[in-house]
């Protein structure tokens, strides 16, 4: 007798694969928790290094943890010299986002505990990914310019000290702040495709480094982190708000997708978005003329999309929206856009590691075979 077709789940869309104590996603009402901590309570007061020290330890830290944290960052910025001339000659060839994942799968030749998969071991080696995630992608960006590299300064904060490598020169408190919020709102969000990729990898036993290499991979694509360069780019390509009526009617009725939107959970408006655009609208009256312009195209593509799709289809603004004006107001070139999607969810990657390898299960699913059986072998003779 035929056994029925299994319960297949593409895209593994609604399966549990685990149970995890550190991000909670609520796709209706739209909320994000770390660690139990509301999304926008961490974005207004707290700080990329404490929300790392937070999803890696499970607290918030003390004073003199937070400390012992940021000094553990700062001593890992400085890029292996070896390292860079890898960095070198592949810049201006590569995606910055191939150059990203290779330049991190090539760390364990400069860390001597790299296969040490000791939660001791992988915590240090967190850190060092933290800052070594965030210190390649501004060499990347300046190297691709022919830009000379700037080594860290270690009196800075660690967005701070982002956008010194990245742009030369220190940037403003605000600049900072704003840059800083960005890479904690970017941080975690539970088993992502990128997430759960590097679980995967790493349910192997192979090492953190290997893991978040294949994390690095699955965050490119304009499905998912990718989509940050991408909706910049439709935002560019739109070029007026007058024309955003027609550019979204022609894409939706070649049921093409319009980047930045939708969302596997979030059926109502990302958190993370809302937050993106109140920064965007602050900006507004301080920014250049450039940004001024992408953000009205922004704001009328978002009018468009919720009153088209927003409430019958359930396809709002995403987090990776409004992130492109942001970026460009702090100098930042759109096809680094996921590199520092990348520096920022780092930590959320080795934070679901560590977790999973505390009662490790290697990941193998199964796909249901609907092929031929029992062929019989004909030389290529009589093919
Ligand atoms: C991130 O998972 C995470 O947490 C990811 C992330 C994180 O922090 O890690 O939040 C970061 O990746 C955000 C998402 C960034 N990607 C994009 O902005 C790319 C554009 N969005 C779509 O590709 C889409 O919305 C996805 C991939 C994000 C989610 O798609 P699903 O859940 O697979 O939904 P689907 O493709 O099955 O679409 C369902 C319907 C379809 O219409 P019908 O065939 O039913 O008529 O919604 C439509 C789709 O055509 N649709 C869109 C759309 N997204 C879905 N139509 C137009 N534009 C879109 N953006």
């Amino acid at each position: 007798m035929m056994a029925g077709r299994p319960q297949i789940n593409l895209g593994l869309e609604g399966v549990y694969f685990d149970e995890s104590r550190i991000c909670k996603v609520d796709g209706q009402k739209g909320e994000l928790y770390y660690m139990g901590y509301p999304i926008a309570e961490l974005a207004a007061r707290s700080t990329y290094e404490e929300v790392c020290y937070l999803l890696l330890y499970g607290k918030l830290p003390k004073r003199t943890e937070l400390g012992a944290f940021t000094s553990q960052l700062r001593e890992s910025r400085q890029i292996p010299e070896g390292l860079l001339s890898l960095i070198r000659s592949m810049a201006k060839k590569a995606h910055p986002m191939d150059t990203l994942r290779t330049a991190i799968s090539a760390l364990p030749a400069y860390d001597k505990e790299a296969y040490d998969n000791s939660t001791a071991a992988n915590l240090r080696k967190s850190a060092r990914l933290i800052s070594q995630t965030a210190s390649i992608t501004a060499a990347i960006g300046r190297l691709r310019q022919n830009k000379v590299y700037v080594t860290p300064d270690n009196t800075l904060g660690h967005a701070e000290n982002f956008l010194y490598m990245l742009n030369g020169s220190r940037p403003s408190p605000k600049e900072a702040r704003i840059m800083d919020t960005m890479m904690m709102l970017h941080a975690e969000h539970s088993s992502n495709a990128s997430t759960f990729t590097t679980i995967a990898a790493g349910s192997t036993l192979s090492d953190m480094y290997a893991a978040v290499t294949a994390g690095i991979a699955a965050l490119k694509g304009p499905l998912h982190g990718g989509a940050d360069e991408a909706a910049l780019r439709m935002v560019r390509a739109i070029g007026d708000p007058g024309n955003a009526e027609r550019y979204i009617d022609q894409a939706i009725a070649k049921k093409q997708r319009i980047m930045g939107f939708g969302h596997r959970i979030y059926k109502t408006y990302d958190p993370r978005a809302k937050i993106i655009r109140s920064y965007l609208l602050e900006l507004h009256n301080t920014s250049s003329k450039e940004v001024r312009r992408l953000t009205g195209i922004a704001l009328k593509v978002e009018e468009l999309m919720v009153s088209k799709l927003g409430k019958q289809k359930g396809i709002w603004p995403n987090v990776d929206f409004f992130s492109g004006p942001v970026y460009v107001a702090a100098g930042i070139p759109a096809d680094l856009f996921t590199p520092l999607f990348a520096a920022s969810r780092v930590v959320g990657w080795c934070s679901h590691m560590m977790e999973y390898w505390r009662s490790n299960r290697l990941i193998r699913p199964l796909d249901y075979y609907t092929g031929r059986l029992n062929m019989r072998y004909v030389p290529i003779s009589k093919r």
